[in-house]
């Protein structure tokens, strides 16, 4: 396995300050401090080539676990090991198999061409002339923004300047990606070319991938697997497709009728939750959806049927709301 995290905590101590210009005083000598549990006893692995989503609400510990498992962060307790090294020791030869990419975050050079930052990494990572050319044009291909390169990163759109940000993490051939909001802010047609991107990166070159993501349309078409943090612990990880079963307590029968039932008559079979003749959508526990489908067939006209799975959306937000 790639990625080991045992018992992973990362506190925060941040000083309470006091409103004001006072309060700010007052608080030098007082010194209140608090403890910020961000990651608070983590533990997973991850297989090589593994694309795992991380998603959780903000605050809930995605992008401080990230930094620990790049080194950015020191960990304040549990065992961290990825690719065999431990992240925190930051040793060169650790930094050179991986990536973090953070969506609101650049590395790039803002006046000179992205290809300026290109060569900077080619130095720093001492990467030889023929496989830089070849990483690059392989990276500039699948992105499509070859004729950008000579452009200066201040003249580029949002979208192709995180396109850029994407080769100068990716030109050193890392084998682990740390994603953080790679497709923030992007319009929907550069989320999907970014998506397509990671996933074929992954396929190509098997690479180790951790993303997060608020749009759970990069997790649903990118990720088998997802881990859902929330306040600093791990609510769930596993298959997306089980999750959906796990949590969902509902299912909804959306059916067509044949002539007007009232929504009286078709609310004692559950929730009507929408109803435009001749299609309504009634919400039944899970556990009770066949008998109450049985009973709609047997005691009104329908014409067609379906029990479907609550969006994976509305499952997650729930999840969340209940803790
Ligand atoms: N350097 C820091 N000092 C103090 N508190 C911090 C620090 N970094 C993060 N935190 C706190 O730790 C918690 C987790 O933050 P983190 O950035 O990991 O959340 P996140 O899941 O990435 O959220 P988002 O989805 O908003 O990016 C938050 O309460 C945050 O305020
Ligand atoms: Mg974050």
């Amino acid at each position: 396995m790639v990625i080991s995290v045992s018992h992973l905590k990362k506190y925060f101590k941040v000083q309470q300050k006091k409103p004001g210009l006072f309060g700010s005083l007052k608080s030098l000598f007082s010194r209140k401090f608090q403890i910020v549990e961000a990651v608070n006893d983590i533990s997973f692995e991850i297989d090589e080539g593994e694309l795992v989503g991380f998603i959780g609400p903000n605050g809930a510990g995605k992008t401080t676990t990230l930094k620990c498992l790049s080194g950015l962060l020191y960990p304040t307790n549990g065992r961290i090991s990825v690719l065999g090294y431990m992240p925190q020791e930051r040793r060169h030869s650790y930094l050179r198999q991986i990536a973090l990419v953070m969506g609101q975050k650049n590395q790039l050079w803002w006046d000179l061409p992205a290809q300026e930052t290109f060569l900077l990494n080619k130095e720093i990572y001492e990467i030889p002339d023929d496989i830089y050319k070849n990483t690059l044009a392989e990276l500039t291909e699948l992105l499509d923004v070859a004729a950008l390169l000579k452009t200066p990163v201040r003249k580029l759109s949002l979208g192709e300047r995180m396109k850029m940000e994407l080769i100068a993490a990716l030109i050193h051939s890392p084998k682990v990606l740390f994603l953080d909001e790679p497709t923030i802010g992007l319009d929907v047609v550069m989320q999907k070319h970014m998506r397509d991107f990671i996933k074929e990166y992954n396929v190509r070159h098997k690479a180790t991938i951790l993303l997060t993501s608020h749009y759970m349309e990069d997790v649903r078409l990118l990720a088998n697997r997802v881990i859902i943090i929330d306040q600093g612990k791990i609510l769930y990880d596993g298959k997306l497709a089980q999750l959906v079963k796990k949590f969902a307590k509902y299912k909804a029968l959306s059916i067509i009728l044949d002539s007007y039932i009232s929504p009286d008559a078709l609310g004692e079979i559950g929730e009507l939750i929408s109803y435009d003749f001749p299609r309504a959508v009634i919400r039944v526990p899970r556990s009770a959806s066949n008998v109450a489908a049985a009973q709609l067939l047997q005691k009104f006209p329908v014409d067609d049927l379906n029990i479907e799975e609550p969006d994976i959306e509305d499952v997650i937000r729930d999840v969340f709301s209940k803790k």
